[in-house]
């Protein structure tokens, strides 16, 4: 019988969790679950029997990969999958999986409310300002930037994208003005919502330079990766201008700096929380356990990353 570990350690809805269990249980697979845990030997100990793990921003390093003897999938219920040794997997003939779109509605409702949260002062009751008639700009035009550009058209702002992957036919079918060159994406857009993955190529990208083309009323809203962010110019670019926010889910390194310097002009989430609702849970938590199951009974190996 092959065993399924969910390991999160910022656990799925409970909801969630009994669908990946009554899947587990349809297919005749064992589920074994590791939520909260906080110390890595907890999830050695716990890869080292089981055929297939599902994980969220949980990191699978080599160490986890080497003690899984019998492990032939991990799929990240979600997707960004930067916190997978892919190589380390393919040295280990273990698949690695994500599960896209599948939380992306969450994440488009968050980077929205933040940017409502801080435009109203959190919400003190002190005179605020709205979205409508703002320019959104969308880096990246994934399954996030696809919703968000919907919501943000609801909210009556004009909607520009950059995505050098997708064709600009793709953008401009959704009512989206298509900016080839990111600068001008920057340069145009009061509201800037990053929606890229963190690898070589973007991690640091967002710069000094590329903050600073912002026009007066920047807001950086990043429910990407921290990752992505230059902190040395972000720092540069608060100090540089007074009307300049930052909003991201997930606090930047130099988060006490930003406090003590920058009040009212930033808001950052405790705990990553992006894709934290029941819909996304289920949505991405249903969907890794019906990938293993393909995968371990039919060979399927759609959504492959490595
Ligand atoms: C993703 O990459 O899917 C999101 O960042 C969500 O991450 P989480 O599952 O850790 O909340």
């Amino acid at each position: 019988m092959a065993k399924i570990l969910v390991a999160t350690e910022k656990p799925f809805a409970a909801i969630a969790v009994n669908g990946i269990k009554e899947i587990c249980d349809n297919a005749g697979f064992e589920l074994v679950l590791l939520e909260k845990y906080t110390d890595k030997k907890d999830l050695i100990a716990a890869a080292c029997d089981v055929d297939a793990i599902i994980i969220r921003s949980d990191k699978i390093d080599k160490e986890v990969l080497d003690a899984g003897k019998n492990l032939k999938i991990v799929v990240r219920a979600g997707a960004g999958y930067d916190n997978v040794d892919l190589e380390a997997a393919t040295a280990n003939n273990v698949v690695v999986m994500n599960t896209p779109g599948q939380n992306s509605n969450a994440v488009a409702e968050l980077a929205v409310g933040m940017m409502i949260y801080l435009n109203r002062n959190g919400f003190n009751g002190s005179a605020g300002t709205e979205l409508r008639g703002k320019k959104l700009g969308i880096h990246g035009y994934g399954h996030i930037g696809k919703i968000l550009a919907h919501i943000g058209k609801g909210l009556g702002m004009k909607v520009y994208a950059h995505d050098p992957f997708i064709d600009r036919i793709i953008i401009e079918n959704d009512g989206v003005v298509c900016e080839e060159d990111l600068g001008t994406l920057y340069s145009k857009c009061q509201y800037i919502s990053v929606n890229i993955p963190a690898n070589n190529q973007t991690k640091g990208s967002l710069n000094k330079e590329l903050l600073s083309k912002m026009p007066e009323g920047a807001t950086l809203v990043n429910t990407a990766r921290k990752e992505i962010i230059d902190e040395a110019g972000l720092l540069q670019v608060f100090a540089n201008r007074k009307d300049f926010r930052y909003i991201s889910d997930i606090a930047p390194d130099c988060k006490t700096e930003i406090e003590e310097k920058y009040a009212g002009r930033y808001f950052f989430t405790p705990k990553k929380m992006g894709a934290q609702t029941a819909e996304a849970n289920i949505n991405a938590g249903l969907a890794a356990a019906k990938q293993i199951v393909g995968y371990i009974t039919d060979g399927d190996t759609t959504f492959k990353v490595n």
